[in-house]
């Protein structure tokens, strides 16, 4: 019971050592070293560990805090960029759903960070791990929602994720154009301004994120989207954005709201 369980490597190490730590000898203290940008800003905060079954994603887990999260932005030098890049659309998604003054920063650092300069990439992780703390804080074991916000653009992207087959398309390359499918959405909702869509856009491609899927296929993703998790009583339910730095859960979007959302990004994908 006094041993600590380090994990070193990207989201998939963390989730599997957080949940061995979590389970063996009824838990184990465990610390966390992500080296990628996605398990820097995303997986290794929070205390969510889990593994997959067949049956789905994260079936298997608890929640477990780690004692420490260990960030190291020189072990980035060896991520791939495609890797890298696609833990950019959870940075963005910060600046979107809860923080509009680190949004504005990442409208003109975006294109800066992809080239890692080290200033530039602690100041976004530092930013990211708050945002995710400030929302985790609020509901950490998810029973009053607030949580559900980190999944703005996710139920779009999962749905390209398991349209495309696992592993075709990286997870913030879904959420990439899962978010732009739901901003698109909430403009049609009347709920935000086109210029909201604009910003994004411009934001994301400063990223070298992808903002379309050629493939994208309504008949195929809105089955998946209904067995989502966050559907409730039947009804489709979207994380969508009012203004940059505020997201609000909607509920009953008509579905042919959200088939025009998937067309508006079925163009050439990247
Ligand atoms: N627990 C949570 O809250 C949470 C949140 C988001 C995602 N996740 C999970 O995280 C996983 C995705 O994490 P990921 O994007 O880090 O993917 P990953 O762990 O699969 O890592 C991506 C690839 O990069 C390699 N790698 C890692 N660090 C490297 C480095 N410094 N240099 C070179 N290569 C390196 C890995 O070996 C792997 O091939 C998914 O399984 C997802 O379900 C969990
Ligand atoms: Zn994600």
């Amino acid at each position: 019971r006094r041993s600590v369980v380090v994990a070193v490597g990207g989201g998939v190490v963390g989730d599997l050592a957080g949940f061995a730590a979590a389970s063996f000898t009824r838990g184990l203290r465990f610390v966390q070293v992500p080296t990628t940008l996605l398990s820097m800003v995303d997986s290794s905060v929070g205390g969510k560990t889990g593994i997959n079954l067949p049956g789905g994603k994260n079936m298997v887990g608890s929640f477990w805090q780690p004692q420490m999260v260990w960030i190291d932005t020189q072990s980035l030098s060896t991520l791939p960029d495609r890797d890298f890049i696609s833990g950019m659309a959870e940075v963005i998604k910060y600046g979107v759903i809860e923080d509009a003054e680190f949004f504005t920063w990442l409208q003109t650092n975006a294109s800066r960070m992809i080239e890692k300069d080290p200033e530039t990439l602690r100041y976004a992780i530092r930013k990211s791990c708050e945002s995710k703390a400030r929302v985790v804080a609020e509901d950490e074991r998810e029973t009053s929602g607030r949580r559900a916000i980190l999944n703005y653009g996710h139920t779009f992207a999962h749905a390209i994720e398991a349209t495309a087959g696992y592993g075709v398309c990286l997870h913030g390359e879904a959420v990439s154009i899962g978010m732009q499918m739901a901003a698109h959405l909430a403009i049609d909702m009347e709920l935000c301004d086109p210029s909201l869509l604009e910003e994004q856009t411009a934001v994301l491609s400063a990223a070298k994120l992808p903002l379309a899927w050629k493939d994208a296929d309504p008949e195929l993703m809105l089955p998946v989207m209904s067995r989502d998790k966050k559907v409730s009583h039947g009804k489709l339910r979207f994380v969508l954005p009012d203004k940059i730095g505020h997201v609000a859960m909607v509920g009953d979007v008509p579905t042919e709201k959200v088939v025009s959302a998937i067309n508006a990004c079925r163009e050439e994908f990247n």
